[in-house]
């Protein structure tokens, strides 16, 4: 059992998160940037990136005074270097980053991009070259300018369909021989979770219902996606471009055929996106789910024409753990539409309370492909966890453990015939935890010496996940002891 040679191992990572410098180099401010750490809370359903109206005018008004992580990230921007030489070190052959929309359009709106920004993201792109990396590229990774979302309620107006699709073509236009890889939208999914941390929606302004505002926010999103592929294709062929879905494995509680309905259900709302964005038109059952919850939808103007257009190369998942649904699935949501998963008895759970569940990643991975028949990008797994850092060392076996199980997943799954493309895994040098916005919620195979405060030297030190991944890459997979 073998993974394919040319298999791309590598890590993952985003701008909002990891890469800081928020007020250099012409970058404008995005609405993460407003977003607090809520403290060593231990998971729930508050999160960090979502905002109310309210809360977002006090944020704006204390900005100076407030502890705003996001701004920080932990320093990509002045560090790139010393971290790609440190990926370069693992073996790493691929890296997942994402580039800051405000930091090529400030205000989204501007005639022209900001020509600093994009030569960052050069500087960027040519070191990583330079170490026979291959860059995959989030085109938007949880943010919108915050200019957008004052004057538009970010993606809830087709306005902002406009303004990213320019934006998107710029990105194509400018990084064409240098990305081959690119990813639209992270974990598309999440738009109608989180609105405001995934969006930049505040749905109290919108005259439609909470719900409704949220699937009109996605709706836009995937016009955009659908018009950025084809854009894609046509200009630069050889690259591959995909969206991403966060994808978890569902299971009924028990064999009662309304749990199993039920997780039947809810496992077709978690893939619906890549319907629409492999197939080109929104499935019947979806309109019925509109029609249901009384979801009112201003279509796109063509929208059925655009979505008939190419169809992605390869679908991008992120994949953390499984959950299981009860028949009684409006109670399993919190206020905020987020699944409350009971426990499951056959899995141990994480520090933050996500049931581990490396066999549903196998299951995951052979049904996506079996639906789909596409190849499979892993763009997210992995483990946040406490790290104990001392004398400049970080002992980390229970994340090993988490790796090493879900590699072997993905070769069982390889083995079964499914293609997958590469592995990226999370946070693989320490950033800001998007739900929490705290550091003490760590994946990394590198530590960052940085606390919840923003205090610490953020120097960089190789835990022993470090010298792990680096045997599983050079190894080919087969060596992960
Ligand atoms: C994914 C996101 O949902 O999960 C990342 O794409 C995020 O941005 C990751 O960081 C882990 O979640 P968290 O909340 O633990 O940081």
């Amino acid at each position: 059992m073998t993974f394919p040679k040319d298999f791309l191992w590598g890590g993952a990572t985003a701008n909002a998160q990891y890469e800081g410098g928020y007020n250099e180099g012409g970058r404008g401010l995005s609405q993460i940037d407003f977003c607090e750490c809520i403290g060593k809370n231990k998971g729930g359903t508050e999160y960090s990136h979502e905002l109310s109206y309210e809360r977002y005018l006090y944020n704006k008004e204390h900005q100076d005074e407030m502890n705003l992580p996001f701004r920080r990230g932990t320093d990509f921007y002045h560090r790139y270097k010393e971290d790609i030489a440190l990926l370069a070190e693992m073996g790493a052959r691929t890296f997942r980053m994402s580039i800051s929309w405000s930091r090529i359009y400030p205000t989204g709106e501007e005639e022209e991009p900001n020509r600093e920004g994009l030569d960052f993201y050069h500087r960027v792109f040519q070191e990583l070259r330079s170490h026979n990396i291959e860059p995959l590229v989030t085109m938007v990774h949880y943010e919108v300018p915050i200019a957008l979302v004052e004057k538009y309620n970010g993606w809830e107006s087709p306005k902002t369909v406009e303004l990213f699709v320019r934006y998107g073509k710029t990105l194509i236009d400018e990084y064409k021989d240098e990305v081959k890889y690119w990813v639209t939208f992270n974990e598309v999914n999440w738009s109608v979770v989180t609105p405001y941390g995934a969006t930049g929606v505040f749905t109290e302004l919108s005259k439609k219902d909470r719900l409704s505002c949220m699937h009109q926010a996605l709706h836009h999103e995937l016009i955009a996606n659908a018009l950025l592929v084809k854009y894609c294709h046509q200009v630069s062929p050889d690259a591959k471009i995909g969206v991403m879905v966060g994808k978890f494995e569902i299971y009924p509680l028990t064999p009662n055929p309304l749990d199993v309905a039920n997780a039947y259900k809810e496992a077709r709302l978690n893939t619906f996106y890549f319907d629409v964005a492999v197939r080109g038109f929104y499935p019947a059952y979806m309109k019925k789910y509109y029609q249901d919850y009384q979801i009112r939808i201003d279509w796109y103007e063509n929208y059925e024409e655009i979505l008939k257009g190419d169809s992605i190369d390869f679908l991008a998942i992120s994949y953390y753990n499984s959950n299981v649904i009860t028949a009684d699935i409006d109670s399993a949501r919190s206020k905020d539409n987020i699944l409350v998963s009971p426990d499951n008895p056959y899995l141990k759970k994480t520090d933050w309370g996500g049931l581990i569940d490396p066999v549903g990643f196998t299951i995951t991975l052979e049904e996506l492909y079996d639906k789909y028949q596409k190849p499979i990008f892993v763009v997210e797994n992995g483990l946040g966890a406490f790290d104990e850092f001392k004398d400049g060392k970080v002992h980390d076996d229970y994340r090993i453990v988490f790796h090493r199980e879900h590699v072997k997943a993905m070769q069982k799954a390889i083995d079964d015939g499914v293609e997958v493309l590469g592995y990226t895994t999370w946070g693989i040098v320490d950033l800001v935890s998007a739900s929490g916005g705290q550091m003490c919620k760590r994946y990394g195979f590198i530590y960052v010496d940085a606390d919840d405060d923003g205090k610490g030297s953020y120097d960089r030190y190789r835990k022993d996940s470090f010298y792990w991944y680096q045997k599983c890459i050079a190894s080919d997979g087969t060596d992960l002891d």
